[in-house]
């Protein structure tokens, strides 16, 4: 490429990167007198809905007609000699012609020359900009893969329908073209079926720890509002209905439902009850057929999601019903699978017979494979690639969306100790970029068209709200969005960033919330900075990008000072230091305060092991147990706070609300500056509070703190309370204190006194 056509490719902001580009020279400019016209009733559809939304950003009219004459051209060409969904689209300075096989194609012309226009284009309200100009490029592009999937999760937390609409309208601008609707789970039934008005009337609604009732469900009538509103942006939602597992709020709807048939609790925690549907029942199969049939009418695409993941086998062992199924069907442990795996193997494929007589295909979880796949059957790998490998080598179709390699959008973005609360692990914007749909072994045994697609999933359980929802999204999505649109050799992750700016500026127009990468202090990131000659403060961030801070006690704006290299302290400071987009916005601000301190002075213990002390009662924070009555109970270690009650699979019932409090002695190797980390809820050291994580989620301490410790031994009291804030049972905490030297990255158990 000539350097000119180097710098012009520069300031295409395209996601995902189209198949071929030329960027020309020029640029076609939009103004009140541009028209669309169009080559037919398919092609008016996407020119109205363009002309809608450009309307509303430029206030120019833009009117739309089929005679031919127009400066925005969109052609529907069956004979064009594109793959589906594919398009050209050529810009020059007089005119814009997009060509395609189908109304898809031209939908995705259509965004590509939007994403040529200035991110202000996606206003929904007047801009007053003096030229509205797309650089003159000739683009032919196509997918890669015809499914390129998001997941959402409204049964841990509900999302309104307005919310979901957005996410569509957003998405569909990057090309993004299946919704996986997971509609329900054990925590909340979200689709009415006018069959069974209890799956929403009561699984719709839970009532949390803190007493305040969650929920809500989308009508029937709702859902094909939002199936219309994704259908003109061409996107098509694939239900889920979870079926045999994580079906808890229907088994409270309707307690016949499962093996048991007892009444059941409100599951207003994260985790999976082994309570789950019988499939020893006729019942539950009718069941099962009235809700397909239902749910089937409602989405006319052609696959249906049974869920099948994570199913608890444990009842169906106990069950006769279950027990009679398994004689009469001949299932026998053998080397495929128990036999209650093939247990699920048959309740499977008999739903695979219910969605064949509604014209649907069903997709489900990896493990649908257990105890053998349904003949038709498509598998969306969540579990790694193995069972998607397994699936593609026997002829079926398969999603790709492996946790682990990036797909997951609940996990962690950027450092735990700074990020919100999530469920854990980590993926980066580099991270999920990074991830290939095709794993080499089926390139290798011609299977890699059974690779349909690849998906990202967002569980909700630690998105509290929607604005949390979509940080844990957005960017990340975009990252999906060229995975699964752009060819391979075509991926560039640095430039890829480049263009995140200009998405996340569309973001902002839409009313979407998104990551920025937060300041991360290098060697671990904590807020409460003690030391004894000087602290060093070095920061880094996910991906490039400027920081800027202050130390006067104002907010830093864009404009702050620049962070270039490893800050010194010698004295007390309260730094506040953000990350800052190339466009100005900047990220959530970190406060942390650096204290000058001499080590605190060993003691000599007055006791020896652990002195542990419990109160009975429903607390959420230290605070609340302050009159408790104590008494004293036995510890071996500080793990034993949280052991002083057992927790089974079916938590609600079986959570145990006490506090418990533990004094002991432990000692450091060397004089110096020590950081502690626990997810109990406070830690004193030598009588000052050090940790505090009242009323948090206590997952992933995110209150870290630096004490400066006198070689030998030193006081530690802890406070454990057993209590569910947030859907998290703290009973599944390990009551630990960790230490680590400030200068290490390692953090070890403290070491008790014994
Ligand atoms: C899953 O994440 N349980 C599919
Ligand atoms: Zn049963």
């Amino acid at each position: 490429m000539k350097l000119i056509a180097i710098l012009a490719a520069a300031l295409i902001n395209i996601i995902p990167s189209p198949v071929e580009m030329q960027v020309k020279d020029g640029c076609f400019k939009l103004g009140p007198e541009t028209s669309f016209c169009v080559s037919d009733s398919q092609a008016l559809g996407v020119a109205e809905f363009m002309s809608s939304k450009l309307s509303a950003s430029t206030g120019f009219r833009l009117p739309v007609s089929e005679c031919g004459k127009g400066d925005i051209a969109l052609v529907l060409d069956p004979e064009s000699g594109l793959p589906r969904e594919g398009y050209t689209l050529e810009v020059t300075k007089d005119r814009v012609v997009a060509t395609a096989p189908d109304a898809a194609g031209l939908f995705y012309a259509m965004q590509s020359f939007l994403q040529l226009l200035p991110p202000c284009a996606d206003s929904r309200v007047k801009v007053d900009l003096k030229t509205w100009t797309a650089p003159c490029v000739s683009i032919r592009d196509y997918p890669r893969f015809g499914w390129r999937g998001f997941h959402v999760d409204p049964c841990r937390h509900f999302m309104t329908v307005e919310e979901t609409k957005r996410q569509i309208d957003m998405l569909s601008e990057y090309k993004v073209n299946v919704m996986h609707w997971h509609l329900t789970d054990d925590q909340g039934w979200r689709i009415e079926i006018k069959k069974y008005p209890r799956l929403t009337e009561v699984g719709g609604w839970r009532t949390e720890f803190d007493g305040s009732v969650h929920g809500g469900f989308y009508t029937q009538e709702e859902i094909r509002d939002v199936v219309a509103y994704a259908a003109e942006r061409f996107v098509t939602i694939v239900p889920e209905i979870e079926m045999p597992g994580h079906s808890f709020a229907a088994i409270r709807a309707y307690p016949w439902l499962s093996c048991l048939n007892v009444p059941v609790w409100d599951f207003g925690v994260w985790g999976s009850p082994d309570i789950v549907l019988c499939p020893g029942s006729e019942r539950v199969f009718r069941f099962l057929d009235d809700v397909a049939a239902e749910v089937s009418a409602l989405f006319p695409g052609e696959y249906f999601h049974i869920g099948g993941d994570e199913c608890q086998k444990t009842k169906w062992k106990e069950c006769d019903a279950c027990q009679a199924r398994i004689r009469q069907e001949g299932l026998v442990s053998d080397e495929e699978g128990t036999a209650e795996e093939k247990l699920q193997s048959y309740a499977v494929k008999r739903m695979e017979g219910i969605l064949a007589k509604y014209g649907k295909k069903l997709i489900g979880w990896d493990e649908i494979l257990e105890g053998g796949l349904s003949p038709n059957a498509a598998v969306m790998s969540w579990r790694g690639e193995k069972g998607g490998i397994k699936s593609a080598l026997a002829g079926h179709c398969v999603v790709m969306t492996p946790s682990h390699d990036g797909l997951y959008l609940d996990h962690f973005q950027g450092d735990p100790k700074v990020e919100p609360v999530s469920i854990g692990n980590y993926t980066t914007l580099e991270k999920i970029y990074g991830y290939n749909p095709v794993p080499e072994v089926l390139v290798q045994n011609g299977k890699a068209e059974y690779v349909i697609g690849v998906q990202a999933n967002t569980w909700s359980e630690y998105l509290y709200s929607i604005a949390q929802r979509e940080y844990m999204m957005y960017p990340r999505i975009f990252a999906l969005a060229e995975i699964a649109w752009t060819p391979l050799e075509n991926k560039d992750f640095k430039d890829f960033c480049r263009r995140v700016d200009d998405a996340c500026q569309r973001a902002d127009y839409h009313g979407i919330n998104y990551h920025i990468p937060l300041p991360e202090q290098v060697g671990g990131s904590y807020d409460n900075v003690v030391f004894t000659d000087k602290a060093v403060l070095e920061f880094k961030t996910t991906r490039p990008m400027r920081m800027v801070y202050t130390l006067d006690g104002s907010v830093p704006t864009a404009s702050s000072k620049q962070y270039r290299k490893a800050l010194e302290f010698t004295s007390d400071a309260t730094l506040r230091i953000a990350s800052v987009t190339t466009y100005g916005k900047l990220s959530p601000v970190r406060t942390i305060t650096i204290r000058k301190t001499l080590p605190a002075k060993a003691v000599t213990p007055s006791f020896t092991g652990i002195r542990a002390r419990r109160a009975d009662g429903r607390f959420i924070t230290p605070q609340d147990c302050k009159d408790a009555v104590w008494y004293e109970v036995k510890a071996g270690t500080l793990r034993d706070l949280s052991n002083l009650e057992k927790l089974d699979k079916n938590m609600p019932p079986s959570v145990r609300f006490y506090a418990s409090k533990a004094e002991a002695y432990f000692s450091v190797p060397e004089t110096g500056v020590y950081v502690f980390s626990s997810d109990c809820d406070q830690v004193f050291i030598d009588g000052a509070l050090v940790i505090d994580n009242s009323g948090e989620v206590k997952r992933f301490s995110r209150h870290d703190g630096g004490v400066a410790l006198e070689k030998g031994c030193h006081s530690v009291e802890v406070v454990f309370i057993s209590n569910v804030i947030g859907g998290w049972t703290s009973l599944r905490n390990k009551s630990e204190v960790y230490i680590r030297p400030v200068s290490s990255e390692k953090s070890q158990l403290i070491s008790i006194v014994k």
